[in-house]
Order: structure tokens, then sequence, then C-alpha cells
């Protein structure tokens, strides 16, 4: 059997990316350094990251006819994912999103827009044959259906030995009340620093020491915090901590928090320790921040 995937299911769509120098003032006429599409989305982000760290990888999430899913499909095929399993929506619009990323500061401002796409369904994936899978990522999103996927694969692992198991990560970046739900279902959590900070935790330290009575037995826990690098909890109790790696200048940090999703993932799924994870995904994130998208963030 071919080597199995790391499956990332959530969002797909365009990014319309505007760099500029300044952030510009409302109603103001300024030039911007470049303009560029990307293909965007937390879960089609980790994926192109997974695909360039060389670990065969597919995409499950929605699609809709026309000239940007035409983009976004191509853009997949270039990175080599796997888009064999995503939905398709014949009367919607693929979402977009404006991005203003500033070259001076390397913060990005992010306008979304989804008119109609519907997020993948329970019924959508009780169609996949979960052995072609050894990870399956979930970007929190309509988490009533998500945490549904999640108990199917949880039967579906009851039946199989351990090494034949698949992994469940699932990332809790929105401050949605619904997602927390998500928390006792991953044996990888990541959550976000905004998150975090709604439940009153200021350093990712204290996040994952506060939050970590949400997961199950066994989780582990993992929240990362920009310029600070990233914290993580396992089942033992200990705290690991890696810096973070910024680049000589910072260029574009859209994107970075799913670029260090998926270097721990690829980590963790080689047998890689917390902390070669969460240093690693710091490494990878901070290569990120210094590049324009994603190409050159893997050192040959
Ligand atoms: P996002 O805002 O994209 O979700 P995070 O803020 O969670 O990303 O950051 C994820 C990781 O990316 C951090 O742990 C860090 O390693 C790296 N990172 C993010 N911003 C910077 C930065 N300004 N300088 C260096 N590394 C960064
Ligand atoms: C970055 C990103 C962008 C997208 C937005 C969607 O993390 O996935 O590519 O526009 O977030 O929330």
């Amino acid at each position: 059997m071919a080597d199995r995937q790391v499956l990332c299911v959530g969002l797909v769509c365009l990014d319309i990316i505007s760099e500029v120098e300044r952030f510009p003032a409302e109603d103001s006429d300024t030039r911007c350094v470049s303009q560029r599409w990307q293909r965007g989305g937390n879960a089609s982000n980790s994926c192109t990251v997974l695909s360039l760290l060389g670990a065969p990888c597919a995409f499950m999430g929605s699609l809709a006819p026309g000239p940007v899913a035409d983009f976004v499909r191509a853009d997949f095929r270039k990175y080599h994912i796997d888009i064999s399993q995503v939905c398709e929506h014949a009367q919607c619009c693929l979402p977009a999103s404006v991005v203003i990323s500033n070259v001076s500061t390397g913060s990005r401002t992010i306008l979304h827009m989804n008119r109609n796409l519907p997020d993948v369904t329970d019924d959508d994936f009780s169609k996949l044959d979960l052995s072609r899978f050894m990870w399956i990522h979930w970007e929190g999103r309509n988490a009533d259906e998500q945490a549904k996927m999640i108990q199917r694969v949880m039967l579906y692992n009851s039946t199989l030995p351990r090494q034949q198991r698949i992994t469940i990560s699932v990332e809790i970046e929105k401050t949605r009340e619904l997602l927390y739900q998500l928390f006792p279902l991953g044996d990888v959590v990541f959550v976000s620093k905004d998150v975090a900070v709604t439940f009153g935790f200021h350093s990712a330290d204290a996040a994952v020491r506060g939050l970590y009575h949400r997961v199950k037995e066994g989780a582990v826990l993992i929240c990362a915090w920009a310029e600070k690098g990233a914290d993580a909890m396992g089942p033992d109790g200990v705290v690991v901590h890696s810096d973070a790696f910024p680049p000589a200048a910072l260029v574009d940090t859209l994107g970075a928090g799913d670029t260090f999703n998926a270097a721990v993932i690829y980590t963790l799924s080689h047998g890689g320790s917390l902390q070669d994870a969460l240093t690693f995904g710091c490494q990878v994130a901070g290569r990120k921040c210094g590049v324009h998208g994603y190409d050159g963030i893997v050192e040959k």
C-alpha cells in the first residue's frame, strides 16, 4: 500500500493580497508595492507546507465552479496535494479574502467573504476510505459536524492495532463557543493566542496549563504565540517551549500559524518528540515569515 496520507479538513479560499509599505488611511488613494492571488484557507495552507516538507497529503473541503476555483485547483496540483475528496457545490461561490500585508511591520489584515459555500458534512466524510490516512487534521469550523466526523474516526480506530490508527488533531483558532467542543476530541489540539486571551490567559505557558483540563486523557495541547514562539503540554504535565526564529526581515506573516501546525504535525507523525515538533514548527513558521508565500520555507 502507498504511504498513508495526512488529510486536512477545512477551508480553501482565494487570498487577494496587496502588499503595502504603510497601512492605508480610510478614503485615501495610495499605491501598493505588489498584488497577487494566492490559494488560502488554514487547512489548504497547511497542506501546502506538509507537501513541501515531503508528506503525502490530501485536502478535504468545499469547492465551487468558476475561474477562482480553476486557479485554486491548479495550485493544489502544483503542490501535489490530493483533492480527490473535495465536495463540489455547483450553485455556490468560492470564498475570498482581501489581505493587506504590511511589509514594514509584517502584519496581515484580513477581510473575509463567504457568500454561500457550505462546509463539509459528516455525510460527505462518511464516504471516505479511512485506511488511506495516517493523520487527520480538522480546522475548527462547523464543529457540530466535525465532532461527528471525529467520532467516526475514533470508532474506526477502536477496531485497529495502535500502529494502524489515525491520529486526530484539531485547531481551535476562532473565538467561537461552538468550537470549544473540539477540545476533548483531539489527540493533538492547537489553540490560538486569540482563544487563549479570551479565556483570560496572557502567555502560551499559562494557556496550556490553564486549558489542559479540557483535553482528553493522553492528549497534547499546543499554543503558538507569534513572535514569542510556542508552548505545549502533554500527559506528563511538563510544559515545553520553543522561542520563535525571526527571519532576517519580516515580510509576510499570512499563514504563519498554518505553517506552524503543518510542521508540528509533520514532526509528530514521524515519531519526533513534542520538543522537536515545537522547535521545528517555529523554525519553519519563522522562515515562512521571511518569504512571500511558501516557496523557500523548506531547507534543501
Ligand atoms: P497566526 O497569526 O498565523 O495564527 P501565530 O501568531 O499563531 O500565527 O504564529 C505561529 C508561529 O509562527 C509562531 O509560533 C512563531 O513561531 C511564528 N511567527 C509568527 N509571527 C512571527 C514573527 N513576527 N516573528 C517570528 N516568528 C513568528
Ligand atoms: C491564513 C488564512 C488565509 C485566509 C484566512 C481564512 O491563516 O487561512 O489564507 O484568507 O486565514 O481565515
